[in-house]
């Protein structure tokens, strides 16, 4: 049974599926590959893009959504984990799940026995790395050998590229942060050899990048810490970052931003930024993941 709890769930020829799918439904919405099929939604954190990119694009597709929110279920009155899942799976047929524990997805998915699409978790965010990629692809005609600069925290998005490098080995992922946040993160992310951290900034690096991006530095499951705000705000990306970048060079950020923290306003709203472009194909791209797991 097809899932996509994270990237690793993947492998090449999935990608290349999925990008067909999201490229055909886009050129023909009669297609209806959802027909008869109930997806339940299930966001324990808050969701702009998420939520309503898979809403609409179910909708799109001819299926059914169902939003489920735990606190209208019987689990409050001590009815198991266990068997609620087992329950939902016999009126549903996947289900779209953000959670802030990881292992909460990997249990459901024990019980649930039908595809669960991770919509964001504490450890990993896969349908945002497919919708950067196809974004990518489509800019510059080619991802697997793009140059990308992450900068500033070690969370949830980057450890979804770190699996993504695992599978196109090409693409090269030039890390700029903190010492003390990679000493802290970096063995909770995997071990992949094509990655470069830059503990400082490096002008040459960054004018060889096709892509330059960012996060917030307090991701939704972390309480707010000053420290690494403070840690992180030489690798902000501002203006002398931009300009150090070539004519080719984009910006992308996975939204919401944090603006005059990890980006300012001016990068965000300059020529280079697809931030919006990014957010758009949410949509497209996770209706080539549902055709890929429903069909
Ligand atoms: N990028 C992203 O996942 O946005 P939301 O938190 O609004 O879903
Ligand atoms: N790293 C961010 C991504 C939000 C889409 C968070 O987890 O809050």
């Amino acid at each position: 049974m097809k899932k996509l709890l994270n990237i690793s769930d993947l492998d090449k020829k999935d990608f290349f599926s999925i990008f067909d799918n999201a490229d055909c439904l886009l050129k023909d919405i009669s297609q209806k590959p959802l027909t008869n099929i109930s997806i339940g939604l299930i966001f324990e954190k808050y969701s702009t893009r998420t939520r309503l990119s898979f809403q609409v694009g179910i909708l799109k597709l001819g299926g059914n959504i169902i939003d489920i929110k735990f606190e209208d279920l019987n689990i409050q009155r001590n009815e198991t984990f266990e068997d609620t899942f087992k329950i939902l799976a016999l009126y549903l047929d996947g289900l779209v799940f953000r959670t802030n524990d990881h292992k909460k997805l990997i249990n459901a998915q024990n019980y649930f026995n039908k595809p669960i699409i991770n919509g964001l978790s504490d450890i990993s965010h896969p349908c945002q790395i497919i919708a950067d990629i196809y974004t990518l692809k489509n800019i510059f005609n080619d991802f697997e050998n793009l140059n990308i600069c992450w900068f500033g925290d070690m969370n949830n998005v980057l450890f979804s590229y770190f699996e993504l490098l695992q599978i196109f080995p090409k693409i090269k992922l030039n890390v700029f942060t903190d010492k003390k946040i990679f000493t802290e993160n970096i063995n909770n992310f995997p071990k992949v050899q094509n990655i470069n951290y830059y503990f400082e900034l490096d002008k040459n690096i960054i004018h060889e990048a096709d892509c330059i991006m960012t996060d917030v530095y307090t991701s939704m499951n972390d309480n707010e810490n000053k420290e690494k705000e403070f840690l992180l705000k030489k690798f902000q990306v501002n203006s002398e970052i931009l300009n150090l970048t070539s004519d080719k060079c984009v910006f992308m950020h996975c939204l919401p931003a944090n603006i005059g923290s990890e980006v300012t306003e001016d990068v965000i709203n300059s020529k280079k930024s697809i931030v919006l472009k990014q957010a758009e194909n949410r949509m497209a791209s996770q209706n080539g993941i549902l055709q890929w797991l429903f069909s």
